[in-house]
């Protein structure tokens, strides 16, 4: 799968398989992690990685009760300390450190998908309960929390905004009707023709099966 299909194959999953996962992956993901662009290159982000049973469900009840988060065997926590850049950047420090942290577990989710692997991106938490639970000290700023394992579910592609809607060709406001042709962008539409085909060839190996 190249870096475009990953991005676009790569789903929000919250039901995981009962079953462990192997380190070289999560280490190949921290890895993504620690390889994503930060402010400066600062590279001001951790990562508190997580097995212990008892801790991933005060982790899950910390995330306002999202108990599916604890059923996923590795949990990872993205943090960034923006002391640092808050030195270099003055007041945009500390929005750069959530970028630099945010940039960082995008890479990570793209680098489980590649691996086979399943995540979400769980923004919503406590932070001071999270903060008491894995001894985060009060100067790093939780940025996300990131289940980790065999996806269990499979879910449709939440419904996506259409370029014409989003893209400004120019400045601000400037909208074309139909953006892709423009371009000569048919990105979407090969995609959907390979997903349909993939579909029929599936559904007519099935028929001669029977
Ligand atoms: C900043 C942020 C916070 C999020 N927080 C949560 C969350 O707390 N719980 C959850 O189930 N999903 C959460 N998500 C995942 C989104 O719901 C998901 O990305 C979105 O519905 C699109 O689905 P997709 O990731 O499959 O493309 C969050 C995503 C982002 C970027």
């Amino acid at each position: 799968m190249d870096a475009i299909e990953c991005i676009l194959t790569r789903r929000s999953i919250r039901k995981f398989m009962d079953i462990p996962v192997e380190f070289e992956k999560i280490g190949n993901i921290l890895d993504a992690g620690i390889h994503a662009p930060s402010a400066g290159n600062l590279q001001d982000v951790k990562f508190v990685l997580v097995t212990d049973e008892n801790v991933r469900e005060s982790l899950a009840k910390a995330c306002v009760e999202q108990y599916w988060i604890s059923r996923a065997p590795v949990i990872i926590v993205v943090c960034t300390q923006p002391e640092k850049t808050k030195r270099f950047y003055g007041e945009k420090g500390e929005s750069f450190s959530v970028q630099n942290g945010a940039a960082a577990v995008q890479n990570m989710l793209i680098a489980a998908h590649a691996q086979g692997l399943a995540s979400c991106w769980v923004g919503a938490f406590e932070a001071e309960h999270v903060r008491r639970t894995l001894k985060i000290p009060v100067d790093a700023i939780i940025v996300a929390i990131l289940p980790f394992g065999y996806a269990d579910e499979k879910v449709p592609i939440p419904i996506r905004m259409p370029m014409e809607n989003v893209v400004f060709l120019g400045a601000w406001g400037n909208r074309i009707k139909d953006i892709a042709s423009y371009m000569e962008w048919y990105g979407e539409h090969v995609l959907r023709a390979v997903q349909a085909g993939k579909k029929a060839i599936k559904k007519f190996a099935e028929k001669m099966q029977k």
